[in-house]
């Protein structure tokens, strides 16, 4: 396809945010679109009504320059007495004018948990610029999650589930002893994941009392591909080909999209990989799954170290003058993990009092190497902590402030869960390979020797993102074994259009050698655009030579030549190339680890 993108006028309608016409003006269009109807009944009555509206979009009380609304579906799509479920959705509209656009981009940002529609108020105008602003940029709650129904609400409230997290493995994660591979050391790790295990039976089954193992059940990846291709389908008719954008488990999403209906694959981009194949035909206690996507890990937490040294006090709170280079930053560090190993320590002034454990400081660090705006301010919140004793900070990072159990409705009438990693055992354990009558159950033993095997890679986080993100536990999940079935792959069909990977060479979470993979299966179906860049999927500022790839994909239909594209990092030192005055640590953080964990 030629691009006819006049990017000047696309440009100029991104800095006129009043696009969106008033009521009257609405009304004027809807007076003329009457008279066209009369006058030329079939044409008009596409202008005036498209057939693309069977949801009664309005602007979006959280931010006007968007449209919320609301889509009845199919709870089973194989069974229509089964009733129906309701998406959430929010539409950014095209800013290009109405003859240069495209159809829509579906967006997916990740977790699973993320709720999209709330989301998108903080990434669909960026999403938009990027693909070029040909597209209206469509997000949505996934069952379960945020105004959809039904909700994942197994607790009651949110001050309720976090009560229930409070001060257990699932808050602290673990706490690894220096030598955990000694008896001793093993014993202190069994012990952590026993109660892990208790946690997880627990939950499961106040979800199934509360919640029902029946809706739990339509809450899958599966269920969501159905969901999006109805949404594509009565937005932009029935063949339409289905344009995605997703991020960390949003390119599962991707991937799903693209095999489980290859010839309706518009342009997909995946960016931050995880891998489908691993996701849904492994058990996620055998770590398979967990181990590739740490690779780059350690090399991550290196550069972190290294970039902190170049920068110095001034930049980095975690150097110190006299450092000779990043081993005594690192030191440092390592010191106070261990010190907090033997005694954690106190914190009174946070609104939740508390106590600081080693395993707060790993999961800290391993969500700021992934968000390479906040490596600044966390190196003054840990040195805070490291010089101060003042912890204060990096409590509010790891425990969310307790919340009124019955905050008062607002608008809607929507009162927020706070239940997402329940959520995303809905998606998860919906999607993974089952235990089944005969299959022995794990025991924390055996976790724990398979951990153990993570950690000799990975010393430093192995431990800490089995319990950072809760996954696994399915063999306690209500909804596991109901539900539409579930897909499996292949992951390598021939696709109606190419999808774009995305990879970046420092990300601790979803490393590129996924990408690779994911490359290598999809031979012609696919290209990896590989950024020399720090931090995960979008929580990382896109290179300007990504985006030209990016934009002329989805505004002019370009599927790059090379099966790779090697984009060069753009910052010098994330420690001091980054625009303090643009960085909001707390929607950085909202984004991730705070309110809802997600990959
Ligand atoms: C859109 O992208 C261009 C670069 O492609 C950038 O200069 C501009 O600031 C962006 N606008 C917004 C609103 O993000
Ligand atoms: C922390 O202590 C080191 C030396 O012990 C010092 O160089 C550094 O400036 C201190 N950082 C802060 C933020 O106080
Ligand atoms: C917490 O208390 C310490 C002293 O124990 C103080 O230095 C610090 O400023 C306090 N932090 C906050 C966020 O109030
Ligand atoms: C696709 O993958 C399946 C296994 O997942 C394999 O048997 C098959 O040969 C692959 N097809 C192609 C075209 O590579």
């Amino acid at each position: 396809m030629e691009g006819n993108l006049d990017p000047e006028k696309c440009a100029m309608s991104i800095e006129a945010p009043a696009r969106r016409p008033s009521t009257a003006q609405l009304k004027g269009r809807a007076a003329i679109a009457t008279l066209l109807l009369l006058l030329y009944w079939y044409r008009g009555f596409f202008v005036a009504k498209p057939p693309s509206s069977p949801i009664d979009w309005q602007p979006c009380f959280e931010d006007p320059s968007f449209l919320c609304g609301y889509l009845e579906v199919p709870t089973d799509y194989g069974n229509p007495s089964a009733g129906t479920s309701t998406l959430a959705l929010s539409k950014y509209s095209a800013t290009c004018p109405e003859s240069e656009r495209l159809g829509i981009i579906i967006t997916n940002f990740g977790g699973p948990g993320v709720p999209g529609r709330q989301a998108s108020f903080l990434s669909a105008a960026r999403i938009q610029n990027f693909t070029g602003n040909r597209h209206d940029i469509i997000s949505f709650d996934q069952r379960g999650l945020g105004r959809s129904t039904p909700k994942v609400n197994c607790f009651g409230s949110t001050l309720k589930y976090q009560m229930f997290k409070t001060n257990t493995v699932f808050e602290t994660t673990f706490s690894v002893p220096k030598d955990p591979f000694s008896a001793a050391g093993r014993a202190v790790l069994i012990e952590q994941q026993k109660e892990a295990l208790a946690l997880e039976e627990t939950q499961g089954a106040m979800c199934a009392e509360t919640i029902g193992a029946e809706a739990l059940g339509f809450m899958s990846t599966t269920t969501t591909i159905y969901d999006m291709e109805e949404i594509s389908r009565l937005l932009e008719g029935e063949d339409a080909l289905i344009n995605f954008w997703g991020g960390s488990y949003g390119t599962i999403v991707g991937a799903y999209l693209g095999n489980m209906l290859p010839h309706k694959a518009g342009k997909i981009l995946i960016d931050g990989v995880v891998l489908g194949d691993m996701w849904s035909n492994e058990h996620y206690e055998s770590q398979a799954l967990l181990r590739l996507l740490l690779t780059d890990s350690e090399k991550t937490y290196q550069l972190y170290l290294s970039e902190c040294f170049k920068a110095g006090p001034e930049h980095c709170a975690l150097s110190a003058a006299g450092d000779e280079s990043p081993k005594h930053i690192e030191k440092r560090i390592d010191d106070f993990v261990d010190k907090l190993q033997l005694q954690p320590m106190r914190v009174t002034n946070y609104s939740r009092p508390g106590y600081l454990t080693s395993g707060g400081v790993r999961s800290t660090f391993f969500n700021t190497l992934q968000m390479p705006e906040m490596w600044k301010i966390y190196s003054q919140m840990l040195a805070s902590a490291i010089n101060d004793s003042d912890a204060a900070s990096l409590m509010r990072m790891i425990a969310p402030r307790y919340r009124d159990p019955s905050p008062a409705p607002e608008h809607d009438g929507y009162v927020e869960t706070g239940q997402g990693e329940l959520l995303r055992l809905a998606i998860s354990c919906g999607d993974a390979r089952q235990y089944v009558d005969g299959d022995t159950w794990p025991t924390a033993e055996g976790i724990v020797d398979d951990i153990l095997v993570t950690l000799e890679s990975f010393p430093r986080f192995g431990a800490t993102v089995h319990l950072m993100e809760q996954h696994g536990g399915c063999q306690f999940w209500p909804g596991t074994g109901v539900g539409p079935t579930r897909f499996t792959g292949p992951f390598n069909k021939t696709l109606a259009t190419p999808t774009l990977i995305v990879s970046n060479t420092h990300d601790p979470i979803t490393p590129y050698a996924a990408g690779k993979i994911v490359l290598e299966t999809m031979g012609d179906s696919a290209r990896l655009l590989l950024q020399g860049a720090a931090g995960h999927s979008y929580l990382t500022p896109t290179t300007a030579c990504a985006t030209k790839v990016i934009q002329s994909y989805f505004a002019d239909g370009v599927i790059p030549e090379d099966r790779e594209t090697w984009c060069e990092r753009e910052v010098d030192n994330y420690f001091i190339g980054v625009d303090e005055s643009s960085t909001n640590p707390s929607l950085l953080a909202q984004s991730l680890g705070m309110d809802y964990h997600s990959f």
